[in-house]
């Protein structure tokens, strides 16, 4: 009776074990947020290309605000939500990331207020922020940064009908209000 008991506890534990295993080969790891002033205290000088004051003044900087304007109010107003647009999930969706991640991936600089920030686009950083890995380029990769080869395409997944002020996007127009190339080597 004894061992039988036993052997049914074994199996439950290997069961449980076996699926536990599974799910974490599954899953793809979430990688934590680290915000926008982490990536910029490597991304600000001359010599990197400015990555940080060129997203700063960029509207992408400003999108977390924007859901606070009475236009924003007005547009949510008029689609029946009886809320502010800044709790609208229809809204934040494209304004703003982090609002839905749990605490424990937002690291003590990240901030909602960025809006649409480095890691809106390149990924969350935790994992491929520290030099050693963003020297090169492949661990980085490896480890959650992500590059874009469909630059348009990208952009489209936000700059679409789905906007409610959307008229159209002109790529090569926007890319230039945008850009934050590294500069070449001379
Ligand atoms: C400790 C400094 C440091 C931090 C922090 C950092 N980076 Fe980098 N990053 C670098 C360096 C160095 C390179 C390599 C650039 C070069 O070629 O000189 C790089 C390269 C990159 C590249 C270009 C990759 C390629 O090969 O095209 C992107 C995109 C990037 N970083 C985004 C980010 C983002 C987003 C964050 C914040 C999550 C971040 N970095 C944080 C130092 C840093
Ligand atoms: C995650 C969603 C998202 C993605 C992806 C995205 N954007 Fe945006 N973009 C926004 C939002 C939201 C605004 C409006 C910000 C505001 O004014 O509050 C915006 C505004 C802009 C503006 C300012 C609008 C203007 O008329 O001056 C430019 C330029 C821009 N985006 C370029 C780009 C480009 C180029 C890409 C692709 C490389 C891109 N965006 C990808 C969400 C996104
Ligand atoms: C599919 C992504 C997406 C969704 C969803 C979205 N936005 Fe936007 N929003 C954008 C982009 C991209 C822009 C900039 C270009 C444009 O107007 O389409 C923008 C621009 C704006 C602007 C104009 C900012 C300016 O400076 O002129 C306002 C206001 C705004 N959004 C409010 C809202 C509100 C309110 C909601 C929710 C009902 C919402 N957005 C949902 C992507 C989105
Ligand atoms: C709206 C999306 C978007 C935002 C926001 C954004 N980037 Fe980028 N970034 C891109 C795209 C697209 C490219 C070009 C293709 C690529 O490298 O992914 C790029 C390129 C880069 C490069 C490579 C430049 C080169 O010439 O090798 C670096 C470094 C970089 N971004 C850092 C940052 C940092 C740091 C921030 C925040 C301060 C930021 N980006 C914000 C979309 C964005």
């Amino acid at each position: 009776m004894k061992s039988r008991f036993l052997s049914l506890v074994l199996f439950v534990v290997f069961a449980t074990a076996t699926v536990f295993a599974q799910e974490a080969k599954e899953a793809p790891k979430k990688h934590g947020l680290v915000g926008t002033a982490t990536c910029g205290m490597c991304h600000k000088s001359d010599k990197q290309g400015k990555q940080l004051d060129i997203w700063k003044g960029s509207k992408h900087a400003k999108a977390y605000e924007t859901l606070l304007s009475d236009v924003s109010n007005e547009i949510v107003k008029k689609k029946g939500f009886t809320v502010p647009a800044i709790k609208v999930p229809e809204c934040l969706k494209c304004h703003v990331i982090g609002n839905t991640e749990e605490a424990a991936l937002l690291g003590p600089k990240f901030k909602v207020e960025d809006g649409v920030q480095c890691e809106t686009c390149h990924g969350a950083g935790a994992d491929y922020k520290d030099a050693k890995i963003m020297r090169n380029r492949d661990e980085a990769i490896k480890n959650g940064l992500i590059i874009h080869t469909e630059q348009e395409k990208f952009c489209v997944t936000c700059h679409n009908s789905e906007s409610p002020t959307f008229k159209e996007f002109k790529y090569e127009e926007m890319w230039a209000k945008i850009k934050h190339d590294k500069p070449k080597e001379k």
